[in-house]
């Protein structure tokens, strides 16, 4: 993607701008890197802090939904929640609500302004995010929420220093490196790499974050 992004939720404010085009790209990009297999629940993360995986998210969420299908945007990330904010959905009936089972599973997903997606926010931040999403619960309510939705993204915190990521793709399809331009170090990446081998999760691919330059996103996989 490039710079710069006026507003965060730019697919849906204006779906013709050019970074708009980029999501787009990645979405294809995706359905192809994707075809034999199952992509229905993609989880997003990034190295380190800052890289962009929430903007990315919420926008791959909106492109999807644009697209007609059905979409479940899951703010996992109980450490620094910002979903709520780009949906403008409200914090505390969330992920985390669900998984101490103190909400329904229809109080908690919330529709929001765009057509097709709905939000799952993070709810009150835990004492112990990782423990609590290594519980059973979450697959079963994951086993619910693919019966409801046809693509479920998962925003989760920085994989490196961080286990929730590595913790959640256990009820993912697939992950998403978002890296930083000027930002993301070589060997963050390749160290993200390695982590992220041990979940035994195809990588989907990688975006390139923020690049200065127009070929900025690859995409590998
Ligand atoms: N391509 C971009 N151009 C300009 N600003 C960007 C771009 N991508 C992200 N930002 C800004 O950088 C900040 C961090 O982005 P974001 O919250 O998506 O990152 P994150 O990886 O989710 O961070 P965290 O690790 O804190 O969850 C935000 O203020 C966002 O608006
Ligand atoms: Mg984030």
């Amino acid at each position: 993607m490039k710079r710069k992004l006026k507003q965060n939720l730019i697919t849906f404010y204006n779906s013709k701008s050019p970074v708009s085009e980029q999501i787009k790209a990645v979405r294809t990009s995706l359905n192809f890197a994707t075809i034999d297999q199952d992509a229905q629940v993609i989880l997003i993360t990034s190295p380190t802090p800052s890289s962009g995986k929430s903007v990315v998210s919420s926008n791959l969420a909106v492109s999807y939904a644009q697209q007609d299908k059905k979409v479940l945007i899951i703010d996992g990330d109980l450490r620094k929640a910002t979903q709520h904010y780009q949906f403008k959905a409200d914090p505390y009936r969330g992920l985390s609500s669900l998984l101490i089972g103190k909400l329904s599973i229809a109080d908690a997903i919330q529709e929001t302004f765009v057509p097709n997606l709905s939000v799952l926010t993070s709810g009150p931040m835990p004492p112990n995010p990782a423990e609590l999403l290594s519980t059973n619960k979450l697959d079963t309510l994951m086993d619910e929420f693919k019966k409801s939705f046809d693509i479920i993204i998962i925003d989760t915190p920085p994989v490196i220093n961080l286990t929730d990521a590595v913790v959640i793709s256990r009820v993912a399809d697939g992950i998403i490196l978002v890296v930083r331009a000027n930002h993301t170090q070589k060997n963050e990446v390749s160290r993200s790499v390695e982590i992220l081998k041990t979940t035994n999760k195809k990588l989907f691919g990688t975006i390139l974050n923020d690049a200065k330059y127009e070929v900025s996103d690859y995409y590998y996989y």
